[in-house]
């Protein structure tokens, strides 16, 4: 469970989220694709706006984190994206360095320790949510039989 002050912080930050969010979506991507190439082919068919996409799931993430259940239509779309383009747990860390590195280096001073660790927090928690469904989706996926033309 997240505890009360993550949330506290998190929901904090709804206004420089709102004013930064696509620039730090943006640099999460730049940073993710130099650490760790082995995630662009994923994104080979995303659209050119994919950084405000997540810019937007951020500040959603980010109003409603009091009442996932809000979330619970967003989760679904998410996850059935993931599974459809093969993102599998073991890219939630990259991503999570990359989304926290970009949140300091945009935010500079504004990025409190404190800040920081809260959205540290916040992110793994998401990260699990979906992990835990796409692992589902991914099963459910396998023991389909195969389609016939
Ligand atoms: C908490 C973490 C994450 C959130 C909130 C998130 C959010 C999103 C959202 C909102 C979409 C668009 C869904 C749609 O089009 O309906 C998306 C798609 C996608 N995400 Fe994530 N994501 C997360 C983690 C990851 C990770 C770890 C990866 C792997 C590197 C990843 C790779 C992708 C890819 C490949 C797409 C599809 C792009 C496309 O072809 O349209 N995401 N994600």
């Amino acid at each position: 469970m997240l505890n009360e002050s993550t949330i506290t912080i998190v929901k904090a930050t709804a206004p420089m989220i709102r004013d930064h969010g696509e620039a730090i979506t943006t640099r999460m991507y730049e940073i993710l694709f130099e650490k760790y190439p082995q995630t662009k082919p994923l994104f080979a068919r995303a659209p050119k706006n994919q950084p405000q996409i997540l810019a937007r799931s951020i500040m959603a993430y980010c109003e409603h984190i009091d009442n996932l259940d809000a979330l619970k239509g967003a989760i679904e779309k998410i996850a059935h994206k993931h599974v459809d383009t093969d993102v599998h747990a073991g890219y939630y860390p990259m991503v999570g360095h990359s989304l926290l590195q970009a949140i300091k280096e945009v935010l500079g001073d504004a990025a409190t320790d404190e800040i920081v660790k809260a959205w540290k927090d916040a992110y793994f928690f998401l990260a699990d949510v979906l992990i835990n469904r796409e692992h589902q989706l991914f099963t459910e996926k396998k023991q389909q039989p195969l389609a016939t033309e």
